[in-house]
């Protein structure tokens, strides 16, 4: 009889955790979300479930997001949520422990590398291996980043956005800044408290920016009611926002991220920059979705953008990638970075 071990592939994002099967594809996608009784730290729900209670817990219960720009925020949480799904994709049995595929942003400190590592040992890996996220991002989007030819990929997520230029299986130029979909949604809950007086919490936020804001002007003509609660009178009410109003709203977060791209785009050695040029830089991560975000990206670089299929899934299915072959795993993970759990 010959024992398989599962292969896990498990992009840890700071909104969503996503998670892949070798042969199965991916097999979950949950908030990145745990909520729990505060005064005992006793787990009461994970992922949709704990989403759901996100500015809706009554005293005694919080729900937390163990991921903050990019990175593991509290430990714990973040090991319970990953022991909770590593699990749940092995099966109960699991007999021999998974290697597990994991992805970190480009700009991450050795510590925060470590605790990844060491949270997906103590949820029961067996080897753990760190793929930088644009790698994974590139791949999953279906660049093939090994011809010695410039490739640009943006992965907007909800913490981080990666810039990062490509060639050759590695990475020629990048950035990594701590501004992503989150950074989004703060940026509308401000504007609407300091122009309206009015607080809006973070789901409603998030709603308004899917589901009216644009990136780029005139891009988009929506308006909706957002609900809240009055600063002054203390009591429920609303105000219309239109797209407009939410892309003047989203101006800080935006200029950063075109900042960041045109920062690497400047590093990037002319002849790589003449390749992307032709190919175009392609969008991946949650916050690519945004409206109009292709065209204010190409405005800012004066390059062709082009949003990948799924952008959400793209890092997750790059770790699949990564899993189909042993070879093309170490050169990812790095020999000298690949880390040995077992
Ligand atoms: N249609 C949409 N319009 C605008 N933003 C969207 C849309 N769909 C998803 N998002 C945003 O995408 C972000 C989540 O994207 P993603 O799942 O790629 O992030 P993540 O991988 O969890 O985060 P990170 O990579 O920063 O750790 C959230 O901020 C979410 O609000
Ligand atoms: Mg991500």
């Amino acid at each position: 009889m010959v024992l398989l071990s599962a292969d896990i592939g498990v992009d840890l994002g700071t909104a969503s955790i996503k998670v892949l099967v070798r042969g199965k594809g991916i097999v979950l996608r949950e908030p990145s979300v745990v909520a729990i009784q505060t005064d005992s730290g006793k787990v009461v729900a994970i992922g949709e479930a704990a989403r759901q209670m996100l500015g809706r817990t009554p005293g005694g219960i919080a729900a937390v997001r163990p991921m903050r720009e990019g990175v593991i925020d509290d430990f714990d949480l973040a090991l319970h949520m990953l022991k909770h799904y590593i699990h749940r994709v092995g099966g109960r049995g699991m007999l021999v422990r998974p290697r597990v595929v994991i992805c970190v942003p480009s700009g991450v400190t050795s510590v925060e590398r470590r605790a990844v590592v060491e949270a997906v040992t103590q949820a029961g890996a067996r080897h753990t291996y760190l793929i930088e996220e644009p790698l994974a991002a590139a791949l999953g989007a279906g660049i093939d980043i090994w011809p010695p030819s410039g490739s640009m990929v943006i992965d907007i997520g909800g913490g981080t956005t990666d810039v990062a230029v490509l060639s050759l299986g590695g990475i020629v130029a990048s950035a990594s800044i701590r501004v992503g979909g989150d950074r989004c949604d703060e940026a509308l809950i401000r504007h609407i408290r300091r122009e309206h007086n009015l607080l809006i919490g973070e789901r409603t936020a998030e709603e308004l920016k899917m589901g009216v804001a644009t990136a780029y002007p005139g891009g988009r003509d929506l308006k909706t009611e957002v609900r809240g609660r009055d600063l002054v009178a203390g009591l429920p009410r609303t105000v219309v926002m239109t797209s407009e109003e939410c892309r003047l709203a989203l101006e800080e977060p935006l200029q950063a991220i075109a900042v960041a791209v045109r920062g690497v785009m400047e590093a990037t050695p002319p002849e790589l920059a003449a390749d992307i040029v032709d190919k175009g830089v392609i969008l991946t991560g949650g916050g690519s979705l945004l409206h109009g975000m292709d065209r204010f990206t190409s405005d800012a670089t004066g390059v062709p953008v082009l949003v990948a299929e799924d952008p959400i899934s793209c890092v997750v299915l790059g770790t699949g990638k990564a899993l189909e072959s042993m070879e093309l795993l170490r050169v990812l993970a790095g020999s000298g970075r690949a880390q040995d759990a077992g």
